[in-house]
C-alpha cells in the first residue's frame, strides 16, 4: 500500500523534505493516558506485547493523538533473550528482571538458544505489525526495532538493569570467548528477527544500543559495532537506524557502516556530528528530555533553537532518549507542532 506521509523514509534516504519529520522514541506507551487504559485491563505489560490486536492499538495511539510522522510497534527489545531461551518479568516500577542469566558456554543449550524459526517465538510481533500496517491504512510508516547486541548481551549477563552494568563489563575482561560467542549468537537472532519485521511490514528499523556509551571506544568497536555492522549489513530492505546511546566518540565509525540514520543523544553537538558525517547520513535527535519539563513557550523556543544548528536536510527530529514517563502530552503536542510549523 501507498504511505502517504512518507517524509521520515525520505529523509532517512537523503531525499528532499518539504519539512523535518518528527516522532518520539517511546511514543508508545509510557505518556498516555489512553495506553494506561488499555495497559491497566490486562494483567501486565507482557501480555499487551503479546497480545497482537492491542499491540497495534497503542502503537496507533500517538499517531491519532500527537500527530506524529510515523508509528513504532509496540514491543521491547527484550523479546529477543526471552526467544532464545531467557525468560524475563517485568516488575512494575522497577523494569525488567530475568530470574536466569548466562554464566558459562554451558549455559547456551538452554538459555542463548539460536536453531529456532522467530515466526514461531516471536510470531505475535509478526502479527502486531501486520494489523498495524492494516488499520494505519497508509498514513504514516512504521518503524520495527530491536535492541543491539551489546545492549541486549548486557540483559543477559546482568539479568537487571544497572548503572554500571559491570557484570557484563568483566565478562569482556575475563571471559573474551563467551562474550563474542553469546553476541554472535544475539545477533544472528536479531537479523532474522528483523527480517520478519520487515516482510510483515515494517517500513524502516531502528537498532537501539541503550548501553553502548559505558564501553571504551576500542572495546565498543569490538563488542559493539562489530556485530551492529553484521545487521546492518544484512538489512537492505529497508533504511536503517542505529542509535548507538553515549557513543560519542565512535560517530566516525558508526558513519562507516552501512546505515541511513544515526541517532544522537542529548549530549552531542550535531554541527560536529554533521561535520563528521557530512551529507552521507541522515541525523535523528536530540532534544534533552528534561526540556518538556518546561513551560509550552520554552519548549517552542527550545525546539527553534535545536532546528537553528541544523545544517542539513537530513534530520529526523526527535528527542535524544525515549520519553519520560511523566511528560504531560500537552508539551509533547508543542515539540511536535513546532517542528511541523517550521519553515526549512
Ligand atoms: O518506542 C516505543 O514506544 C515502542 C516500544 C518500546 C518499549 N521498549 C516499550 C516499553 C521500545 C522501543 C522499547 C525499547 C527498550 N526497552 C529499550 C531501548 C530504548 C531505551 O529506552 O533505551 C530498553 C533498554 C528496554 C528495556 C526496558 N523495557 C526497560 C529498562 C523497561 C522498564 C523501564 C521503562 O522503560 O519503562 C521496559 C519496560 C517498557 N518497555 C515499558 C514500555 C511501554 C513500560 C512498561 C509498562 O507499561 O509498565
Amino acid at each position: 500500500m501507498e504511505i502517504k506521509n512518507d517524509l521520515i523514509l525520505r529523509a532517512a534516504r537523503g531525499e528532499n523534505i518539504e519539512r523535518y519529520p518528527v516522532w518520539l522514541m517511546r511514543q508508545a506507551g509510557r505518556i498516555l493516558p489512553e495506553y494506561r487504559a488499555v495497559r491497566n485491563s490486562l494483567s501486565g505489560f507482557k501480555e499487551l506485547v503479546e497480545t497482537p490486536k492491542l499491540a497495534a492499538e497503542v502503537t496507533i495511539q500517538p499517531v491519532d493523538i500527537l500527530d506524529v510522522d510515523a508509528a513504532i510497534i509496540f514491543s521491547d527489545i527484550l523479546v529477543i533473550p526471552e526467544a532464545m531461551g531467557l525468560t524475563y518479568e517485568m516488575v512494575e516500577k522497577k523494569g525488567p528482571y530475568f530470574p536466569k542469566t548466562i554464566k558459562s558456554l554451558d549455559d547456551f543449550a538452554s538459555h542463548a538458544q539460536t536453531d529456532f524459526d522467530v515466526n514461531d517465538r516471536l510470531g505475535y510481533v509478526m502479527e502486531a505489525i501486520q494489523i498495524t500496517k492494516k488499520e494505519l491504512s497508509g498514513r504514516v510508516p512504521l518503524i520495527g526495532f530491536a535492541g543491539a547486541p551489546w545492549t541486549i548481551f548486557c540483559y543477559m549477563i546482568e539479568g537487571q538493569g544497572s548503572k554500571t552494568f559491570s557484570k557484563a563489563r568483566k565478562v569482556l575482561y575475563t571471559n573474551p570467548k563467551l562474550a563474542h560467542d553469546l553476541l554472535q549468537r544475539i545477533t544472528d537472532v536479531t537479523v532474522r528477527y528483523l527480517k520478519a519485521q520487515i516482510k510483515a511490514g515494517a517500513d524502516m528499523v531502528q537498532v537501539f544500543d541503550s548501553w553502548a556509551g559505558i564501553l571504551g571506544h576500542e572495546q565498543y568497536l569490538t563488542f559493539g559495532l562489530e556485530y551492529i555492522k553484521q545487521i546492518t549489513s544484512a538489512i537492505t530492505e529497508v533504511p536503517v537506524t542505529v542509535f548507538s546511546k553515549g557513543a560519542y566518540a565512535a560517530i566516525e565509525d558508526i558513519a562507516q557502516i552501512p546505515c541511513n540514520t544515526i541517532g544522537l543523544d542529548w549530549n552531542m553537538n550535531i554541527g560536529q556530528a554533521r561535520d563528521i558525517v557530512k551529507e552521507t547520513r541522515t541525523l535523528q535527535g536530540n532534544l534533552d528530555p528534561c526540556a518538556l519539563y518546561a513551560s509550552h513557550k520554552e519548549v517552542e523556543a527550545l525546539t527553534k533553537n535545536m532546528l537553528e544548528t541544523f545544517e542539513s536536510k537530513r534530520h529526523i527530529v526527535n528527542l535524544g532518549h525515549g520519553v519520560y514517563p511523566d511528560i504531560d502530552p500537552e508539551k509533547v503536542k508543542t515539540f511536535i507542532k513546532t517542528v511541523k510549523s517550521y519553515e526549512l
